[in-house]
């Protein structure tokens, strides 16, 4: 049974650890401090018997969302629970404003990419060697 919420401060310590298994270049707790405390930051989480197994983060500025960071543990990926997380944040978005959700995504993330052209994103433009290893990035949008 998944349940989706609103990220909590209690939560912040475990998503630090779960950006570390989940990313290549996580977030220092610093740069997660600043992140939510920005008051135009939304996080969620989807927990799984009662643990927190996925995170999402949203920015909205009047009617454009941004999409920093979604991360499901690896343990528990392929079950719909990024599709799940994916939804819940565009409506969070949806519902403070947005029209538009962009975000960034390495050209050989073939997981995320799924998820997202699956979910309605179209790439804006190719961000060549965009990432520190020199990956290109491409840009993405939907409209909510
Ligand atoms: C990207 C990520 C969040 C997807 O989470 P997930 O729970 O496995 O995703 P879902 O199970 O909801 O799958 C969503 C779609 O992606 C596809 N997909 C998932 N994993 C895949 C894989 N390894 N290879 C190919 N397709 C994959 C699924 O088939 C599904 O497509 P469908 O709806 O057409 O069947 C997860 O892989 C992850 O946490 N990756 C590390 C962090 C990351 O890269 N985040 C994104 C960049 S910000």
């Amino acid at each position: 049974m998944q349940v989706i919420r609103a990220l909590q401060d209690a939560d912040v310590e475990s998503v630090i650890q779960m950006d570390k298994t989940c990313f290549p270049d996580p977030w220092t707790k610093e740069m997660w401090k600043g992140e939510l405390s920005r008051s135009d930051a939304r996080g969620l989480v989807v927990e799984q018997d009662g643990q927190i197994v996925g995170f999402a983060l949203t920015t909205v500025l009047f009617e454009d969302a941004e999409l920093p960071k979604i991360a499901v543990q690896p343990t528990c990926r392929g079950l719909g629970l990024g599709k799940i997380l994916l939804c819940a944040l565009e409506k969070t978005a949806k519902d403070c404003g947005a029209e538009r959700m962009f975000l960034e995504v390495r050209a050989g993330n073939i997981p995320a990419r799924k998820l997202y052209e699956g979910n309605g994103y179209e790439t804006l433009r190719v961000r060549k060697k965009y990432y520190p290893d020199g990956e290109d990035a491409l840009e993405m949008q939907k409209r909510l």
